[in-house]
């Protein structure tokens, strides 16, 4: 689904990516872990075209329209393609109603379709009860389920979270996973998260990578995410 390669990115004089190579293969998720900085969110902004890379490939294929290059790409041309990306801390419009909220995401859309799908609404029922409630009324949770509502409007391919779970409250973390897990089971999308909770990774995740200082240092199926591997990389 995507293939990232030897990808190179720095803030300034600071180099954050180093030659970092993934896979992020289709129908699956994957999860990105590592403690604080190592370039989680700096690696998920590189794929929206948020920041500017140095050096590397990102190889996106959709399917329908075979193999694409996206380090050239504009970050809306990103989004036409079919990624929906739900950012770190939610970014939504606290003024706007929730639909409106919604709705900010419709201008993503390829075929110019105007409505938001009611498979939105179907999967987070939440949103349609509060619909002209502002944005900035919703709990951190309920703003969490709307942020990932609207990355799903455009109905991507797929779908990028960054630390979904992060300073929720746990049944909504826990609704969140089942989400993921409907979206690639029935609707099959194919995600890639950065996500630092073990429990959420382990429930939900198909595969993970870590990452310690701008490069991942280990991978493989969830099922092999082991004890040492934790105590190594993620316990600080
Ligand atoms: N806009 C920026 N300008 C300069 N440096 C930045 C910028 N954004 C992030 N950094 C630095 O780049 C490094 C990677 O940051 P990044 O946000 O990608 O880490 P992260 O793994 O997502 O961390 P966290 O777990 O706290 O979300 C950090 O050292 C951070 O301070
Ligand atoms: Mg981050």
């Amino acid at each position: 689904m995507l293939a990232i390669e030897k990808l190179n990115q720095f803030y300034g004089e600071s180099h954050t990516l180093w030659d970092l190579d993934l896979e992020v293969p289709a129908g699956q998720c994957t999860c990105v872990m590592g403690r604080n900085g190592v370039g989680k969110t700096t690696l998920l902004k590189a794929v929206m075209g948020e920041v500017a890379v140095k050096s590397g490939a990102l190889r996106y294929s959709s399917g329908d329209a075979g193999e694409i290059e996206l380090t050239q790409k504009a970050v809306e041309e990103r989004s036409r393609l079919g990624i929906g990306y739900v950012p770190q801390g939610r970014q939504i419009f606290p003024l706007l109603t929730v639909e409106d909220n919604l709705r900010t995401g419709l201008a993503a859309r390829q075929d110019g379709v105007k409505k938001i799908p009611e498979r939105v609404y179907e999967l987070f029922p939440v949103l349609k009860e509060m619909k002209n409630r502002r944005g900035g009324d919703l709990s951190g949770g309920q703003q969490q389920q709307l942020a990932i509502g609207r990355a799903l409007v455009i109905e991507p391919k797929l779908l990028i979270l960054d630390e979904p779970g992060e300073g929720i409250q746990p049944n909504i973390v826990s609704q969140i996973g089942q989400v993921i897990r409907q979206l690639i089971n029935e609707d099959g999308l194919t995600v890639l998260l950065v996500e630092q909770k073990l429990p959420f990774a382990r429930k939900y995740a198909d595969r993970f990578v870590i990452m310690d200082r701008g490069r991942p240092v280990a991978n493989g199926d969830i099922g092999e995410l082991s004890d040492e591997l934790i105590q190594q990389h993620l316990t600080v």
